[in-house]
């Protein structure tokens, strides 16, 4: 069942009815101020930072779903006898709508609703350029009689930093201030900004009003919801002043409308920052110039459109870098629209706040920012650039790192804990593919600190470097590296042996240990090892290449020794130096990591190792809906294997499909030529191939989640964790470069397509570097092997089409 569909001459997907099976999301903003807004109008607001740069408050764990957002109400009180009240996204009030529709698009989302023959569209975005989101909501009367109407806008302000604000009420209920100018046009929320900021939030409409709000409790009534304002019920906004408890942004419009009449308002919310010394205009009155100045670039309906058309424009371009034309519509829709929004949002965002991430735990992850990159370094590569650096800023000494960092300070952040041993190489993958895709070596050269201490910093090269020593000196019993605190798998806590609920397992325990080992951190050290001496080649530094190499060798043949267990690859040794992933195992016999990762780093393929990994993978792990994480799930807790245990049968990773290594082992069947199977894994978990199958799926059908419920679960088939997921990245590195099979190599892209016998033929557009590749590719029903390729004219050999600067245009043809 479906709840919307796809409309990709828009790049629109159109959510039909409110009444989604979970809240489906959409991001607005592009740099630095974001807003995540759902189809029914919940959401919230922040700049730069969810958790210590908050505007607008959400409630977790809310009752009902999806509680608090950006609202408008309209009173309809035309018939005096039956006055209505609704909102254009259903929520709060929930009055059954006449007509319903949403269309999350890229960067905006427009509602269009109806009752009672009065119409309403709102617009929302978060310009490019700018602090702020823009709502531009036109109301329309249809009826045939004059219509009264009262619309009532409401946000309510979170303090600032969202933690302290769901927690410290002692303090909070005592310092929330605002002003309100021009009859209530304006509300300034300006929270201690008498003390330590030196920032404040707006909310301002561009018309006259007939009354304001600024106390929720005045608004609301102090045992109501938003689904229930006293003030909507009554008609009449009260002006109030909030002082401490907790201050809202609510206007008042009374409209009377002509039949066939529209009127159209626009809302700016916006965040402002004023310089120390420029902090008042006079004792207690904030300095609001930049706030006019900014609410004045949106005062009229033309400069809304205006900013909208930028948006749209800035996409167009982005979308433009990759592009292909092909007879599959779902694959056409999910490269050139949706997962390549999904590669920016996740960038923007690594896990830090979405629905699921609620903005106060995680930060930018280390590991998860770096794989990030991956999908994303083809749209903007300068911005790929800095995030390397902050990256790298944060890393220790020794190679290892801070699990993850604060976006706001760009610090990283001990409380989430360190020791994950994957983390250090993850770098080498960003770096790589930055320097693949745009040649620029410069930046291996660029100085940067390590834990952001400058007084110790070293180029990125050397960081690089302590990467890879990192996992040269931390080996185990079997030459395989040790594990840490986990790897990429977080629940695989080999040396953590939590007995207490409540302990943490990211952070309990000691993060070494000498014995626990991971074959999958050594399929990494394979392939980043690797990647890592073409880049020390590229310097000129042919002895540490041979070295990197060299150390290559010694983990492939660890992994050949000891990570082979008969017809799939070993996960791990734990503690005691057991197998982990293992038929010698109980429970948790094969876990897919190590198949996905050894393979597409190579690692028994001439041996004949990996198809057979593969066919294990096929055999055991394989199910209608993706490929699962391991077989069989534990059915107790594993001291010995921590959190990987805790989850019942079948959710997240006990057992569950974790769709972030689906495409590895998509990318692995690549490897060995495989275009059929490899297309297949790549579908299960496709959201336009699901699309059908909402109602089991629950979670939106245009963006990847991380983790589908598994087999065992009771709820087979279930999403959870939309959006924040390295499935993007992912799924975006396997279609475009290795199904469709346009790779960027550091000498230029590489054209080696792997997809299905009946994919057919396809066209792409690939910018790259300073050029313009059109690709026409000609299948002739084969799944492997390029049998020619022309560019420009001129046959070559091999896949890789010679880089070389000055050409700006490459025709290429390809017959497989
Ligand atoms: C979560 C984390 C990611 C981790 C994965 C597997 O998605 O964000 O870093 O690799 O879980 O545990
Ligand atoms: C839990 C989750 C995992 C996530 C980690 C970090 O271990 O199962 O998916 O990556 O927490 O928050």
């Amino acid at each position: 069942m479906k709840y919307g569909y796809f409309d990709d001459a828009a790049r629109e997907y159109v959510i039909t009815t409110p009444k989604t099976p979970l809240p489906w999301i959409n991001y607005l903003g592009n740099k630095e101020f974001f807003s995540l807004i759902s189809n029914t109008c919940g959401g919230y607001t922040f700049y730069k930072d969810a958790k210590l740069l908050r505007l607008t408050r959400y409630r977790y764990n809310n009752v009902p779903y999806d509680n608090n957002g950006k609202y408008f109400y309209i009173k309809d009180v035309t018939d005096a006898a039956n006055t209505v009240v609704w909102n254009p996204g259903w929520q709060p009030v929930k009055t059954k709508l006449d007509s319903y529709e949403c269309r999350h698009g890229l960067g905006y989302s427009k509602f269009t609703s109806s009752k009672n023959d009065v119409e309403a569209k709102l617009l929302t975005f978060v310009p490019m350029n700018d602090n702020c989101e823009v709502s531009k909501l036109t109301i329309t009367n249809n009826k045939s009689t004059a219509a009264k109407l009262s619309l009532f806008s409401y946000v309510e302000w979170c303090l600032w930093n969202a933690d302290d604000d769901m927690k410290n009420f002692q303090r909070n209920l005592s310092t929330g201030e605002v002003e309100v100018v021009d009859g209530g046009s304006v509300i300034f929320h300006k929270t201690e900004y008498r003390e330590r900021r030196n920032h404040y939030a707006i909310y301002g409409v561009n018309a006259k009003v007939d009354g304001f709000d600024t106390s929720r409790d005045a608004f609301l009534g102090a045992y109501n919801g938003p689904d229930s304002p006293d003030v909507v019920a009554e008609g009449k906004a009260t002006n109030s002043v909030a002082s401490g408890w907790s201050p809202i942004a609510s206007q008042q419009i009374n409209l009377d409308l002509a039949p066939g009449e529209s009127k159209t308002f626009i809302f700016t919310l916006g965040y402002i920052e004023n310089p120390e010394d420029d902090k008042w205009e006079a004792p207690s009155v904030v300095n609001k110039k930049p706030a006019f100045k900014m609410l004045d670039s949106y005062k009229t309906e033309e400069a809304v459109d205006k900013a909208l058309k930028e948006l749209c424009d800035y996409w167009d371009n982005l979308l433009g870098i990759y592009h292909i034309s092909s007879k599959n519509e779902k694959v056409d829709r999910m490269v050139n629209i949706w997962n390549q929004y999904q590669c920016m949002v996740t960038f923007n965002m690594s896990r830090s706040a979405s629905y699921y991430e609620s903005g106060i735990g995680r930060g930018m992850g280390f590991r998860d920012s770096c794989q990030d990159l991956l999908g994303f370094v083809h749209l903007i590569p300068d911005r790929a650039r800095q995030r390397i650096i902050d990256i790298a800023s944060t890393q220790f000494q020794d190679g290892s790192a801070y699990h993850q960092y604060q976006p706001l300070t760009k610090k990283g952040n001990s409380d989430i804990g360190s020791g994950f041993n994957d983390d250090p190489l993850w770098l080498i993958a960003g770096t790589s593919a930055y320097v693949r895709e745009t040649g620029d070596l410069s930046i291996l050269k660029e100085i940067v600190p390590f834990d952001n201490d400058m007084s110790v910093a070293k180029t990125l090269m050397e960081h690089l470097k302590c990467s890879l020593n990192f996992t040269i000196t931390h080996k185990g019993p079997h030459g395989l590296p040790l594990i840490g605190r986990a790897d990429w798998n977080d629940c695989l806590n080999l040396n953590c042996f939590s007995e207490h609920p409540g302990e943490s397992f990211q952070t309990f325990g000691p993060s070494e240990g000498p014995v626990a080992e991971s074959v999958f951190i050594a399929g990494m050290f394979v392939k980043y090892g690797e990647e890592y001496a073409q880049l020390a080649e590229l310097l000129g530094d042919d002895a540490e290449a041979k070295r990197a190499r060299d150390e290559v060798k010694k983990v492939y043949d660890a992994v050949l020794d000891a990570g082979w267990d008969g017809e799939w690859f070993v996960r791990a040794y734990d503690a005691y130096s057991n197998k982990v992933g293992s038929k010698e195992c109980e429970e948790g016999q094969i876990y897919i990591e190590p198949q996905g990762f050894c393979v597409l780093a190579g690692i028994g393929v001439k041996e004949g190792l990996a198809a057979k990994a593969l066919k294990s993978v096929e055999e055991r792990l394989d199910t209608k809906y993706g490929v699962m994480i391991l077989q069989p799930a534990y059915t107790k807790y594993h001291l010995e294997l921590g959190e990987v245990s805790s989850y019942p049968p079948g959710y997240k990773e006990n057992a569950g499909i974790f769709c972030h290594n689906n495409p590895w082992v998509s990318i692995a069947e690549t490897v060995l030529g495989h275009g059929n199977r490899a297309f297949e894994i790549y579908k299960k978990t496709c959201p336009a191939y699901i699309e059908d199958i909402s109602d089991i799926h629950c979670t939106e059908p245009y963006v990847y989640s991380q983790m589908v419920a598994g087999r065992d679960a009771k709820f087979f088939g279930q999403g959870k964790n939309s959006w924040l997921t390295g499935t993007a990245a992912w799924t975006f590195v396997n279609i475009s470069q290795y199904i469709l099979g346009v790779y960027p190599t550091h000498n230029g892209l590489s054209i080696n397509p792997c997809v299905p016998e009946d994919f057919g033929d396809f066209t792409l557009t690939r910018k790259y570097r300073d050029a313009v590749y059109t690709i026409d590719v000609k299948t002739n029903g084969s799944q492997s092997g390029v049998k020619k390729l022309t560019v420009n004219g001129k046959e070559i050999e091999g896949t890789v089409i010679p880089y070389e600067a000055g050409v700006k245009e490459y025709k290429v043809e390809v017959i497989m």
